[in-house]
């Protein structure tokens, strides 16, 4: 999708109330247009959150249950008018069919997007709880199923982003986390990334928390991850 470099980066505000959360939304918006608002700070600050963070907001909740039960919560997660929800792809194909069919119901509607494996997941983990496909496979195989189910697009580690692109085009929405510019901490994060290979890699938007939050000066650190995806999209067709 052609986005200006703003708009492609999304900061995960990962701070437990809604009042921090607000604060770090005055003060990165100079520059950030898109938020993420995710389980800490939804279970701690509950629907209130949203009345102070600007439009564009990701709610990251990774619904993952019995079919009904994520309909009902996709309907009640699009009245709070965020512009990306998503699942998990596990919760399989009948779930995200009748989810995608739920959300394109709504008006204005959220794009969704199938978590396919966590960024944070290993090769000996994923073996460990039984899944005997390489990660790059299963992350490819859950992606085709959420296409096919009728979702918008899958976050995904930008080492991924790739292999998905070829697979599966570009009509679909790659947004990835796991994002780690050269100049910080990688964190619990396992598949990581630079912003400027994120976004050569085919990412359509990414996310990034620790990064900027725990950075000494926090908006100027915005502006660098927002430059290096302005550079490394020089030249790109998509
Ligand atoms: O601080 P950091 O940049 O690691 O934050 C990444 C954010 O992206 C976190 O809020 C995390 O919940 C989210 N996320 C992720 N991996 C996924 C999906 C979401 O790290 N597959």
């Amino acid at each position: 999708m052609r986005l200006p470099s703003e708009e492609r980066l999304i900061v995960a505000l990962d701070v437990p109330a809604a009042p921090e959360a607000a604060r770090w939304a005055k003060r990165l918006s100079p520059a950030v247009k898109h938020f993420k608002i995710g389980l800490e700070l939804f279970t701690g600050g509950g629907p209130a959150v949203f009345k102070n963070i600007p439009n564009g907001v990701f709610l990251d909740l990774k619904f993952f249950d019995i079919p009904n039960t994520m309909v009902g919560a996709l309907n009640a997660a699009a009245s709070l008018n965020p512009f990306l929800v998503n699942v998990h792809a596990l919760a399989g194909p009948a779930a995200l069919e009748q989810c995608a069919r739920a959300v394109k119901s709504q008006r204005p509607r959220p794009r969704l997007l199938a978590v396919t494996i966590l960024t944070s997941f290993t090769g000996p983990e994923l073996r460990k709880i039984g899944v005997n496909v390489p990660m790059e496979k299963m992350v490819s195989r859950l992606c085709g199923i959420a296409l096919e189910a009728g979702c918008d697009g899958v976050v995904a580690s930008p080492l991924e982003a790739p292999r998905l692109r070829k697979e599966y085009g570009k009509k679909f929405l790659i947004v990835t986390p796991g994002v780690r510019p050269a100049w910080s901490a990688k964190n619990d994060q396992q598949r990581v990334a630079t912003p400027a290979e994120a976004i050569r890699n085919g990412a359509d938007y990414i996310v990034v928390g620790r990064p900027i939050l725990a950075a000494p000066k926090p908006l100027e650190a915005a502006r660098m991850v927002i430059e290096e995806i302005r550079r490394a999209g020089r030249g790109q067709k998509r």
